[in-house]
């Protein structure tokens, strides 16, 4: 476009032809896809009790410590509860326990930075009881799952 004024205005261009071409326009930054699954909250409010129970969260989580680290010895909160109930509705109400299972790093994912720093004693949590954390996080990766396809195919009821 330029060049065509330029053309048409024939005198006013030199100057213009000695600057490298368009060096006065910013550069427009790369433009990344953005969150695929969007608002965080969003996701969260997607997360269905169904979903929760099939991924079987509830059985995962309250049973993932064995006997010598059962989280509900010192966790007294609804988090980590054999009642699907109290534990999905923490979930769905608790920013705190929210943030334990899924993360947002651009996008949501889910948060398997946490819990599993947490089973190996890592800083700060040294001193914690260490624990296998797999099929508790197994549940969480298969919620996520159901919970996205919802969010991706527009199936939040
Ligand atoms: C013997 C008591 C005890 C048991 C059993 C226990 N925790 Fe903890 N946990 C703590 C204490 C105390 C803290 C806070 C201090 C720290 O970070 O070590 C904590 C911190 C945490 C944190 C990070 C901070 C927070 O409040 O969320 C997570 C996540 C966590 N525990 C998960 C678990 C899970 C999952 C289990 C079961 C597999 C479990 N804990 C079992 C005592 C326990």
């Amino acid at each position: 476009m330029r060049g065509l004024v330029c053309l048409l205005l024939a005198t006013g261009c030199v100057t213009d032809f000695e600057k490298p071409l368009e060096a006065d326009e910013p550069i427009p930054e790369e433009q990344g896809p953005g969150p695929v699954l969007g608002d965080y909250q969003a996701f969260i409010k997607c997360i269905q009790f169904a979903d929760f129970q099939i991924a079987d969260m509830a059985e995962a989580w309250s049973t993932v410590g064995g006997t010598t680290a059962n989280c509900k010895t010192c966790h007294n909160d609804a988090e980590y509860s054999g009642n699907a109930q109290e534990f999905f509705d923490a979930l769905k109400t608790r920013t705190y326990v929210q943030l334990k299972f899924f993360a947002f790093d651009g996008d949501v994912v889910v948060n398997d930075v946490t819990i599993p720093n947490v089973s190996k004693a890592v800083s700060p949590y040294a001193g914690h009881p260490r624990f296998n954390p797999n099929a508790g996080m197994e549940a969480v990766e298969t919620l996520y799952g159901f919970t996205a396809t919802r969010v991706l195919t527009g199936n939040c009821p």
